[in-house]
């Protein structure tokens, strides 16, 4: 296995999901440090000898961000993000722009709906998709619906099938599903038109 993929719930504003990504050579990532700190901390000692290459920020809302400060202490490495998150350093990221890691990459994908900064990040050998608050298990974040509706239908969905979705809230009924389940299951993924997309929003709560 190329990567292994820890997800911790964090608890945060609203039972939040970090997550550590180790390869194996030993580069490693974290995506959204938030909620107790001592978690991520944690875990990052449990999977030393690591080389800490990246923290990826899937938007700008505070609650995906809280952690960020405690854990660059412990976990210096560069911050990735949309060029436009509030906490941007020095990887401003492009659309698609790919960074080394492990013998694979990580992929920005621009997703904007949730939020103008939403980007989700996907392991270049179809292993993992962080979706932050864009795509959840079985739903999908607050948003404006056009931006939505497109990032879904361009972005999201011509994907892996293999990919497992991590999402940033434990809000589905299982922690995580594999890409392809979610194109069965999400009634958000099988909306045909931007009016239909609509309608269903309309469940949201
Ligand atoms: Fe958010």
């Amino acid at each position: 296995m190329a990567f292994r993929v820890s997800q911790l719930a964090v608890g945060g504003f609203d039972h939040n999901f970090s997550y550590l990504v180790v390869a194996d050579n030993r580069d490693a990532l974290l995506v959204d440090p938030t909620g107790d700190v001592e978690v991520i901390r944690r875990a990052v000692e449990e999977a030393m000898p690591l080389t800490p290459r990246y923290i990826l920020l899937t938007h700008g809302h505070l609650d995906h961000t809280q952690a960020l400060g405690e854990a660059l202490c412990f976990f210096p490495a560069e911050i990735a993000s949309h060029p436009s998150h509030p906490d941007a350093g020095r990887i401003r990221l492009r659309n698609r722009q790919q960074l080394p890691f492990g013998d694979a990459a990580v992929e920005a994908l621009f997703t904007p709906g949730h939020s103008r900064d939403s980007v989700c990040y996907r392991l270049t050998d179809d292993s993992a998709l962080f979706t932050g608050d864009v795509l959840f298990i079985g739903c999908v974040g607050f948003c404006r619906s056009k931006e939505m509706f497109q990032s879904l239908q361009d972005v999201i969905l011509p994907l892996s099938d293999r990919l497992t979705v991590y999402s940033g809230h434990d809000y589905g009924p299982i922690p995580s599903r594999a890409l392809g389940e979610e194109k069965r299951l999400n009634p958000y993924l099988n909306c045909h038109s931007l009016e239909e997309f609509k309608l269903q929003l309309q469940h949201l709560d």
